[in-house]
């Protein structure tokens, strides 16, 4: 079977695309990063993507002032990469709806928090983190699902608990988590790669 072609949109750091390019050179990986996208041409993603020749692509409103000219832009790179599986890993901007509908239930985000609880509009970064600690929860964790229109709030494919410590800070528990997002995100690529409906061109069975 051919590997799942994958392209990840991210705006800044890009460590979870690096663990997703690195579990994709293990020799029973059954996908590959395809593509990057981002908004950000500064962004750590843009870079590694660059460094690790996989191809990357700067699009937003300064490439693409017109809204419909840039989901119009994102759709065709994706499909001129032949992308079957969209992943956001810290994608700060809204797609459009061109790729929303193109790709409807093949877009995946993760978020670094057990949903349903800490999403929603604002609940991004060191916020996220604060909001668990100030609620005094006992366990955290990633949680990846699928991209619909409401924040946060796509049927949850899977979740990865880590323990919330007395003396945690917004950071140390933001590094735990990004830790178990580390493994967490592949695996759940790797299982969505083995089903056969995800490839749109392959018999179902
Ligand atoms: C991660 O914590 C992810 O859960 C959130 O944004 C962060 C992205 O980190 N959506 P990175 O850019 O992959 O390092």
């Amino acid at each position: 079977m051919s590997r799942l072609q994958v392209a990840v949109l991210a705006s800044h750091n890009g460590s979870n695309l690096r663990a997703l390019h690195r579990a994709a050179l293990a020799a029973d990986a059954l996908f590959t990063v395809a593509l990057v996208i981002s908004n950000n041409s500064g962004s750590g993603a843009l870079a590694f993507a660059r460094e690790a020749e996989i191809p990357a692509l700067h699009l937003s409103t300064r490439t693409h002032p017109d809204p419909d000219a840039l989901d119009e832009a994102m759709c065709s790179a994706l499909s001129t990469h032949s992308v079957d599986l969209v992943v956001t890993a810290g994608y700060m901007k809204k797609l459009g709806p061109r790729v929303r509908s193109h790709y409807a239930s093949r877009i995946i985000n993760i978020h670094p928090a057990l949903l349903p609880r800490h999403g929603g509009k604002g609940m991004y970064g060191r916020a996220v983190h604060e909001s668990v600690l100030a609620t005094g929860d006992k366990i955290s964790g990633p949680t990846v699902h699928i991209l619909t229109d409401a924040y946060d709030s796509g049927p949850i494919i899977a979740r990865r608990e880590v323990p919330v410590l007395p003396d945690d800070t917004p950071d140390t528990l933001a590094s735990r988590v990004l830790a178990a997002e580390h493994e967490l995100l592949p695996e759940v690529v790797q299982r969505i790669a083995g089903r056969r409906e995800m490839r749109p061109g392959l018999p179902t069975s």
